[in-house]
């Protein structure tokens, strides 16, 4: 069951169970109350990748450093929303500078939504460097605050193929796993391969597309260690790039609650419709109207 809410427009939000929020991240976890969530699962969008079609939404910068800001704005919010002891799986993909090339191949599974032109070469990379995104983004993180604990491998066996002859197929991601503590919430049994041994740091996971959705989504599988290894039944865990809901499922499904931030519309419904099919759970969803974007990035102060 869906219930929709309605709340006083700069009132604090506190969840009384899963919950979908529709509206921009930051003007949304700076509602949320302090040491809400245990965990913290999320895959923003990569930069200059993909549009997801709406005003607000983080990807679109021209500049390489503003995209970084950005996300280190969104989870220092994010981090004080999480408990003192609880941890982020953050998992960011990679790209190459365009050399001042405009024009982007289409993207073969999403024609409508691969960006058409491509940003400028970042100041002080060449054409055809490797962007080194992920790295970058955690370096900024840990700079800000964060425990970087683990960089992991996610390797994607089914990975597409490349038209590239100079060099190799990239058939990984990177998932970063940060604290806010030294010390933290960890159950290594939970999430340990089958063989009961410690959890290695490359993680062989194809991808899977899902239907409705024109963009990448989470393979469960990706999520459920994480999950498991940072939380208990009933904790909240948050994505607040929630997409087509992932994160929500894999919640549903291991008896933790969920909290969803997703600024599109469109992926709200096809969140929620995702679970509602799964389950009969009650699930609570809020449309935060505000969209003063702009305003809301230059004012916060980034540390980088
Ligand atoms: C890579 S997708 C997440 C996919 C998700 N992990 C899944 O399994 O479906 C990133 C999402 O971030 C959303 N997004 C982009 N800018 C946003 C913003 N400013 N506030 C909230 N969501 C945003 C996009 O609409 C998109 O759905």
């Amino acid at each position: 069951m869906l219930t929709k809410l309605k709340i006083d427009h700069t009132a604090e939000i506190i969840p009384a169970d899963s919950l979908i929020v529709e509206g921009d991240v930051i003007t949304v976890i700076q509602r949320l109350p302090s040491n809400f969530v245990q965990c913290i699962v999320t895959s923003p969008p990569y930069w200059g990748l993909r549009d997801y079609g709406i005003e607000g939404q983080i990807g679109l910068e021209n500049d390489l450093q503003h995209y970084i800001n950005r996300l280190v704005c969104v989870f220092s919010e994010a981090r004080r929303v999480l408990s003192n002891d609880g941890i982020l799986w953050l998992n960011i993909g990679d790209g190459y500078t365009s050399g001042n090339r405009r024009y982007r191949a289409p993207d073969k599974k999403n024609p409508a939504r691969a960006m058409a032109v491509r940003p400028d070469t970042p100041e002080g990379l060449k054409p055809k460097d490797l962007l080194g995104i992920p790295w970058r983004l955690a370096l900024a993180l840990q700079a800000d605050g964060w425990y970087l604990r683990s960089d992991i491998i996610w390797h994607k066996p089914n990975a597409q193929p490349e038209s590239v002859k100079d060099r190799p197929t990239r058939d990984h991601e990177y998932l970063f796993m940060l604290t806010k503590s030294e010390k933290y919430y960890y159950d290594r049994l939970a999430a340990s391969d089958s063989n009961g041994r410690n959890k290695r740091t490359v993680w062989s996971i194809n991808t899977r597309s899902f239907p409705d959705a024109h963009f990448a989504t989470f393979p469960p599988q990706l999520v459920e260690p994480c999950i498991l290894a940072s939380t208990k039944p009933k904790d909240y865990v948050l994505d607040p790039f929630f997409g087509s809901g992932t994160v929500g499922i894999v919640c549903q499904e291991y008896n933790r609650k969920f909290i969803g931030i997703e600024l599109n519309p469109e992926y709200v419904n096809i969140a929620t419709n995702r679970l509602l099919e799964q389950t009969e759970q009650n699930i609570f969803y809020l449309k935060e109207s505000d969209s003063d974007y702009e305003n809301k990035y230059t004012t916060a102060s980034p540390t980088n």
